[in-house]
């Protein structure tokens, strides 16, 4: 046993390191709920088990004792904020790194919880398939294990993701004293979809979360999936207590199910939207744009978001409604994922050639009609955020959508948000949002045209709606429900 009283286990860390030119390591913070949630606990023995991703990662990791960096050793690294939590980074052989998040977490559970695969063709689940599960039982395995290392008698253990649903049956073989929690981010699969998977790699992953005392979701409806793929499946028995969280009863063992739906961080976002980065992008911005209206989307390069159906929905706003003609601008920021499967660099090819089109079609001198950057750049989406007229965020599927919560928290012209209906986010802020069936480009289209004619008064207060929804749990607090919720 270890010293860990407080785990949490994620593929992608909170710390990103980079070998610099004299070869000196540096230190990048990563983003996101989990990352603020964890930096609010005040706790000497809280461990973030991941995986080393970058080569800096893996530098860092076998210059560590242990593979651990305490925090006391990174946070003087050059880039490092204070605080932070002690990582261990795992060093993961580089193949089966690459089958595991790749082939397996990527190609195969994103691709079935997001409903993305085009089934007369794909999936083939062959041997070069068979290879890629081994491996994900292996990096799994390795998760389990230094779990097992790293924690305290009695610790809680918060398994993230998709990534790692092996891990939480892996430890409880490992370590039975231990509390153990899993949270996916992503929705969960329809059980029709869900058993596509070989039927004991479909048992696997249902089991492996089963390992957990409590399994969490971003919405009721993905934990009802859940428990649906349990039912089916493995014929678990399904309890829906009244008054209480679902519970799975299985092997002799009730995982309880849970809700946490995670909200934006707003102090956060109103202190970094107005830094002097931002400032200076939002100008830039407000120049090309003039007194135009704007509408804007920033998403990562990813295939459940839907990007090629919204910019066609702006092509087809454009050709019906040529009164917007110089009138409106769509800002379309993407930052780059996942290109190393080729569906991901074919898709953001699709996303680049259609956007050239529009301006094709309808820019003229004065006016560019569509602005598209495909690039990692913070506050420059923060800056579009500022300048929302309108909010566009039309995945085909999404466990949450933070962008979704984000925009309304930060717009200064109070902003009307056009929303899938398949977005967890609708859960929270369906009532006010224009909502679409993200398949319907037509009606998107329509959607479009009521965001932009919306009366100012009534675009801002709804977006005041939106805002109080969007941040009513917010990061550190959805984090600690999660850890009372084990308690
Ligand atoms: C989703 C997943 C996260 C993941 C993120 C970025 O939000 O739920 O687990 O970290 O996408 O994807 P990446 O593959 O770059 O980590």
């Amino acid at each position: 046993t270890g010293s860990g009283s407080i785990l949490v286990a994620s593929n992608r860390g909170p710390l990103s390191f980079t070998v610099e030119d004299d070869g000196a390591l540096s230190v990048k913070r990563g983003g996101g709920g989990l990352v603020s949630g964890l930096s609010s606990i005040e706790d000497a023995d809280a461990v973030w088990v991941c995986a080393a991703l970058t080569e800096g990662d893996r530098t860092a990791a076998r210059q560590a004792p242990g593979g651990r960096l305490d925090r006391a050793g990174f946070t003087a690294l050059p880039g490092a904020a204070g605080g932070g939590q002690n990582v261990r980074m795992l060093d993961i052989d580089p193949g089966t790194f690459a089958r595991a998040y790749n082939g397996i977490a990527n190609s195969t559970l994103w691709f079935v919880h997001h409903l993305l695969y085009n089934t007369p063709t794909a999936p083939n689940f062959d041997e070069r398939f068979r290879k890629e599960w081994a491996s994900y039982e292996a990096y799994n395995t390795a998760f389990a294990d230094a779990l097992a290392e790293e924690a305290a008698p009695g610790a809680a253990v918060l398994v993230q993701d998709y990534h790692l649903s092996l891990v939480p049956s892996l430890l409880r073989e490992r370590r039975p004293d231990l509390r153990i929690g899993h949270f996916s981010h992503t929705p969960w699969a329809p059980s029709e979809y869900y058993r596509m998977l070989p039927d004991d790699v479909a048992r696997d992953v249902l089991t492996g979360i089963l390992g957990a005392d409590r399994a969490a979701f971003l919405t009721r409806r993905w934990a009802d999936a859940f428990a649906d793929c349990c039912a089916s499946v493995l014929g678990a028995e399904v309890r829906r207590p009244a008054d209480g969280d679902l519970e799975v009863v299985y092997g002799g063992r009730t995982t309880r199910l849970g809700v946490h739906g995670l909200g934006a961080d707003a102090d956060f976002l109103r202190e970094r939207a107005h830094r002097a980065d931002v400032d200076s992008r939002l100008a830039g911005l407000r120049e090309a744009v003039g007194d135009r209206r704007v509408v804007v989307r920033v998403d990562r390069t990813e295939l459940s978001k839907n990007i090629v159906r919204g910019l066609l929905a702006y092509r087809h706003l454009l050709r019906t409604r040529p009164e917007w003609h110089d009138r409106v601008v769509h800002v379309a920021f993407a930052y780059p994922s996942r290109h190393d499967l080729p569906e991901y660099r074919e898709y953001t090819a699709a996303v680049q050639r259609v956007a050239q089109e529009i301006n094709d079609e309808f820019g003229t001198e004065s006016w560019q009609p569509l602005i598209l950057h495909v690039q990692d750049d913070f506050p420059r989406s923060l800056a579009a955020y500022r300048l929302a007229d309108v909010a566009l965020v039309n995945p085909i599927r999404d466990g949450m959508n933070l962008v979704a919560k984000e925009i309304p928290v930060v717009s200064e012209g109070g902003c009307a948000l056009v929303l899938s209906r398949e977005a967890g986010a609708y859960a929270e802020l369906g009532e006010d949002a224009v909502t679409v069936n993200p398949y319907d480009v037509v009606a998107t289209a329509e959607a479009l045209h009521t965001a932009l004619t919306m009366p100012i008064a009534e675009r801002t207060d709804r977006c005041k709606r939106l805002a109080a929804a969007a941040t009513a749990l917010p990061p550190q607090q959805w984090f600690l429900d999660q850890l009372h919720a084990l308690a």
